[in-house]
């Protein structure tokens, strides 16, 4: 088993490109099906989520080829409409593409996606908005059997909860619909942009993505697109808490500074000079890090639970006490054993987290359970002294390119053994 040897206290140096993000790919590979014609998405990252995608549209007749940061998709011989339960349990966001299999094949056989780390997964808004859209759902032996007598038809969806997937999944559903679908209290995350403005590009009528009120036209067909992924945002937080906890400074490019605005205040907070450019961010870090009063996570644009784990470990070692309050995820603090097990101070109570700072981390062995919190334990080891083993890798590369590559080039003392 493969595992990160990090001797830590390195100061880091230099500049980190980031890569496309994984939470846009997923779902534009999705909604490709969509497509009456050949679809290009340039930088798609090269994380083991978007193999899997690639997998289930193979799976389902697609054409996919992948070269360097392009993946060209043609779905016009897509026809089966089933995604295996092997699939469905590699990514848990596979349920993305259930909205795309019903409207491209009038039928979707797909299991439930069980649960993951951060807590059950429940799906509940996906199957009530689609069914809203006119989709029959028989849910048996955890499997989910879709069919639209009917045809998908337009319709007025109020998410309690402005769900991220669930977004995706009924503005894809909406497309070639008949009629007009709104949507109200819908995710306002880059990523719904990202999509509607694939989808657009391709002929589709979304209006509104990004606002709390999105209107889908269903029109009669797709045509292909080429579409450039957005930044991934997440990512770009996680190697500025890296540069943070290491005292460094640090250029984070091909960025979307504006995506970055729920970070940005916390990372002044805790002392951080922040220099913006047009399409790169620059962390002139403290020799120490201030604490952080409250941190709690939101839907965006409030500050995104996946970076909820990157910047706890960073406020491990800050001067004071942190507090954390995750408010999207059950379960999402995982990593809060690990980090003591590095010398951290923290004591989670239900949603809240307390982080005392300390001194200084000391290097363990550490064990990640899910991917943004295995990024977290990588961040504690850089600042760690002496040695620390990260295991559990195959969650950090569902959604970090070579990280490891591009921390050592910056100066880390890393390296996959
Ligand atoms: C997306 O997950 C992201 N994944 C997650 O990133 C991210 O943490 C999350 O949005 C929130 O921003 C992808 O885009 C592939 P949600 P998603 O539906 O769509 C509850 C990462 O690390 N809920 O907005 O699953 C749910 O349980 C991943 O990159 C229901 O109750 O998130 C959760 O508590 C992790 N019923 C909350 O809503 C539903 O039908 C937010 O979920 C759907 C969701």
């Amino acid at each position: 088993m493969s595992k990160l040897l990090i001797h830590g206290t390195r100061k880091l140096e230099g500049e980190v490109q980031i890569h496309g993000a994984k939470n846009s790919t997923l779902p534009l590979m999705a909604a490709s099906l969509l497509c009456g014609g050949e679809c290009v998405l340039h930088n798609c990252p090269a994380l083991s989520d978007v193999d899997t995608a690639i997998k289930i549209l193979r799976h389902l007749g697609c054409k996919v080829e992948r070269s360097a940061g392009d993946v060209v998709i043609n779905p016009i011989s897509a026809g089966s409409y089933d995604i295996p339960d092997c699939l469905m349990r590699e990514m848990r966001s596979s349920i993305i593409f259930l909205g795309a299999i019903i409207s491209r094949l009038q039928r979707a056989v797909l299991s439930f996606p069980g649960g993951c780390e951060l807590g059950p997964r429940p799906i509940d808004l996906h199957l009530a908005s689609l069914r809203k859209m006119g989709v029959v759902i028989n849910e048996d032996h955890g499997c989910l059997d879709c069919s639209v007598p009917e045809g998908l038809k337009g319709a007025v969806i109020n998410l309690s909860f402005p769900s991220v997937g669930a977004t995706e999944n009924i503005i894809i559903a909406g497309c070639l619909a008949k009629g007009k679908t709104v949507i109200n209290n819908a995710a306002r995350e880059p990523e719904i942009s990202d999509l509607s403005n694939f989808l657009n590009a391709c002929g589709a009528k979304i209006h509104g993505a990004g606002n709390s009120t999105i209107c889908v036209e269903g029109v009669a067909r797709l045509t292909g697109c080429e579409h450039h992924v957005i930044p991934d945002r997440i990512a770009a937080a996680t190697y500025m808490t890296a540069a943070a906890i290491t005292g460094s400074t640090l250029l984070v490019s091909r960025v979307v500074p504006e995506h970055l605005a729920p970070i940005l205040p916390v990372m002044e907070e805790c002392g951080c000079g922040i220099d913006l450019y047009d399409n790169a961010i620059r962390v002139v870090a403290p020799a120490r890090l201030n604490r952080i009063k409250s941190v709690r996570t939101m839907p965006y644009p409030g500050f995104p639970t996946d970076a909820q784990a990157p910047v706890m470990a960073m406020s491990t070692v800050a001067d004071g006490t942190s507090i954390f309050v995750e408010n999207i995820f059950e379960s999402r603090y995982k990593h809060v054993g690990e980090l003591l097990r590095l010398g951290a101070n923290i004591k989670v109570e239900g949603r809240v987290a307390v982080v005392e700072g300390v001194k200084r981390l000391s290097g363990a062995a550490v064990e990640a359970s899910d991917l943004r919190g295995g990024a977290a334990l990588v961040v504690a080891g850089l600042a760690a002294q002496g040695t620390t083993e990260v295991y559990g890798l195959h969650h950090l590369d569902r959604g970090y390119e070579c990280i490891e590559k591009n921390l050592a080039r910056l100066g880390a003392d890393i390296k996959r053994v």
